[in-house]
């Protein structure tokens, strides 16, 4: 039986630490979807649009993942289109209070049984967080090696046009 996985993020910027996970689950699942969120009260650095090429660049070495957009309720999404499990990777014990109340509430809303899953971060990649990437690259700081390296370019031209 397929199984399709599912790993959603607001990936603004994608980070290595975010790739890790992305591989490691695409080595486990027969598919893997990435879907990036567009959320109209959220302020992002990258548009949607920016936000697709860019994540669909970092994992075109891997056939069996599809990127795409969604935007309102998760689990909509996740009924829709019947994926069985659903990604999410764990950085440190802080991240894990709002998971595990996100992965109960969004239990009871799945309607096939998704599950939720949890991958553990790679040690090296536990401190990145988007938002900490594009402080420290604001103040032109350098991200090499946090994000793959197109992503650095995009990020330091992002602030140069400021
Ligand atoms: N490596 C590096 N950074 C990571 C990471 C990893 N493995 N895992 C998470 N992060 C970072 C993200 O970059 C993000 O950083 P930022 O806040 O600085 O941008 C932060 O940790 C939080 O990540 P995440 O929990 O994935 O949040 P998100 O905003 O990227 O995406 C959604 C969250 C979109 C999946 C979630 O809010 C959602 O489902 N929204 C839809 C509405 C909904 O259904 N709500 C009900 C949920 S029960």
């Amino acid at each position: 039986m397929e199984r399709k996985a599912l790993y959603a993020g607001s990936f603004d910027p994608v980070t290595n630490g975010h790739l890790n996970i992305i591989e490691r689950a695409a080595g486990i699942f027969d598919s893997l979807t990435v879907v990036i969120a567009v959320n109209a009260n959220k302020k992002y650095l990258f548009s949607i649009d920016e936000r697709l090429e860019i994540m669909r660049k970092a994992t075109e070495h891997l056939p069996n993942v599809k990127v795409d957009t969604f935007s309102g309720l998760l689990a909509d999404y996740v009924n829709e289109h019947g994926f069985d499990i659903y990604v999410r990777g764990l950085r440190a014990t802080t991240d894990f209070e709002n998971e595990l109340q996100m992965a109960q509430m969004n239990a009871r809303l799945f309607s096939r049984g998704t599950e939720t899953l949890f991958l553990m971060t790679d040690p090296q990649y536990s401190f990145i967080s988007s938002s900490l990437i594009k402080e420290v690259a604001s103040f032109g700081g350098s991200v090499d090696g946090l994000v793959p390296e197109y992503v650095v370019s995009r990020i330091r031209s992002k602030f140069q046009e400021d």
